[in-house]
C-alpha cells in the first residue's frame, strides 16, 4: 500500500472482530512507535501494552462503555511522565553519549540549553508538553498501523484518573494520555464504509 492508500484504508474502528493480531506484528508496531519524533528527542512518555484480560475487564467500566477496550485484540496505553526536569535531560544525555560515543564536554552546552528550556515551564506547562509528545507518538503509531494493515481506534474517551489507578501509573511517575485498541475490523462495523470527512485541501493549506 502507498501511504495515501493506507490512510484511506484506516479509520477509527468501532467494532473489532475476535481475530487476534500476531504478537510479532504488535511488537513491530511498538518498535515503529518507539521511533517517533519528540521535542529534543526526550520522549517523556511510556507505552503500556495491557496484556492481562483481567486488567482490561477492570478498565472497561472506566472507558465510558467503549467495549473495544475489552474486545479488541490488543490494548495500548500511552502515558505521559509526570515529573519532568533536569533528570529527564540527564537520562537522554546519558543515552546519547552511549549511542553516539561522544564525551560529555561536547554536548554539555546543549544539555544546559535543554535544562533551561524545561525549567522555564510551569509544572502545568511541563505536563502539557509531555502529553503533546505522547500525542506525536500516537500519530506515529496510527500511521504505522495503517501501513501495516493493523486496524486501530485511538481513544481519549476514558476516565484518566481511573485508568491511572487501575494501572498503578502514579507510582511509576506516569499519567494516561491516550489509549489505542488494535486488531481487525469486524464485518459488522458499519463505520468502515462511511466516507472520510476531512477539511478540503484549500481550507487546510495556507500558502504564505
Ligand atoms: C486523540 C483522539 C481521541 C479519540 N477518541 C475517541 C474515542 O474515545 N472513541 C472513539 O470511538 N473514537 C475516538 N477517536 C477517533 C475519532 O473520532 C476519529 O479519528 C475521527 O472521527 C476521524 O475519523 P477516522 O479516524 O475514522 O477517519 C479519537 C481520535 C483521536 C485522534
Amino acid at each position: 500500500m502507498t501511504i495515501q492508500e493506507a490512510l484511506n484504508w484506516r479509520y477509527a474502528v468501532r467494532e473489532f472482530s475476535t481475530k487476534r493480531l500476531p504478537g510479532k506484528l504488535v511488537e513491530d508496531l511498538i518498535e515503529a512507535t518507539r521511533k517517533s519524533a519528540s521535542s529534543y528527542g526526550l520522549q517523556p512518555y511510556k507505552l503500556i501494552l495491557v496484556e492481562s484480560q483481567e486488567t482490561r475487564r477492570q478498565l472497561l467500566p472506566c472507558s465510558f462503555g467503549q467495549q473495544k477496550v475489552l474486545d479488541s485484540s490488543h490494548l495500548i496505553v500511552l502515558a505521559a511522565q509526570t515529573h519532568i526536569g533536569d533528570h529527564t535531560v540527564d537520562s537522554y544525555i546519558q543515552n546519547l553519549m552511549e549511542k553516539r560515543k561522544v564525551p560529555f564536554e561536547v554536548i554539555s552546552d546543549y544539555a544546559s540549553h535543554m535544562k533551561q528550556a524545561i525549567a522555564s515551564k510551569t509544572d502545568a506547562q511541563k505536563q502539557e508538553w509531555a502529553h503533546q509528545q505522547a500525542y506525536i507518538a500516537l500519530g506515529t503509531l496510527l500511521s504505522a498501523a495503517a501501513l501495516m494493515k493493523i486496524d486501530s481506534c485511538p481513544m481519549t474517551g476514558f476516565d484518566n484518573a481511573a485508568f491511572d489507578q487501575q494501572l498503578g501509573l502514579a507510582s511509576k511517575g506516569l499519567t494516561s494520555s491516550s489509549i489505542v485498541a488494535l486488531g481487525y475490523r469486524s464485518q459488522n462495523d458499519k463505520t468502515a464504509s462511511l466516507k472520510k470527512v476531512r477539511v478540503d485541501y484549500d481550507n487546510f493549506v495556507i500558502k504564505a
